[in-house]
């Protein structure tokens, strides 16, 4: 028996202030399209911003769906649309943000697992890490890669 460590590497931050200026710009973009988010039935405001790695910004929230399972999550919108219409340009940064009642959330907000695993898939496909900033009151969180958020992740190359 063997046992192993697995360590993932998280970067805090108070204030959005002491991010660098794109990834200040990208988290405003994150939040500011979380307003627009289809969230009727959970009223959990969801954005992401996307930065490529042509230096579009692509924007996406959730929609949800009275049939619950018909809806998706705010990263999947915006990775989805960035993969089909830029399929040549790596995902560089995704930055997160949700709000409820119009108040960003407390903790920073984590991607459901469905999200983790299309992040991962792109990180495999570009061969370039997806750098994460997940957006709170409490704290900002960023991380260097997928690897970091969905360790030991089943892809392509398992097939
Ligand atoms: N949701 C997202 O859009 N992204 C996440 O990372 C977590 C959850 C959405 C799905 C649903 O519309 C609502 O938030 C409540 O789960």
């Amino acid at each position: 028996m063997k046992t192993t460590e697995i360590r993932i590497i998280v970067h805090e931050y108070q204030n959005i202030d002491e991010l660098t200026e794109n990834d200040q710009n990208l988290l405003h973009e994150a939040r500011r399209i979380t307003e627009f988010a289809y969230a009727p039935y959970s009223g959990f405001h969801v954005g992401a911003a996307i930065l490529l790695g042509n230096g579009i910004i692509i924007k996406g929230n959730n929609q949800e769906n009275s049939a619950y399972p018909s809806g998706l999550c705010a990263e999947r919108v915006a990775l989805f649309y960035a993969n089909a219409n830029y399929p040549d340009s790596e995902v560089k940064t995704i930055a997160i943000s949700a709000a409820k009642n119009g108040v960003l959330v407390n903790e920073p907000v984590k991607p459901c697992g469905s999200c983790r695993q299309a992040l991962a898939e792109t990180e495999v496909r570009f061969e370039t890490p997806i750098r994460i900033i997940l957006d709170g009151q409490t704290s900002i969180m960023v991380l260097n890669g997928m690897k970091s958020l969905l360790p030991l992740s089943f892809s392509k190359k398992d097939l």
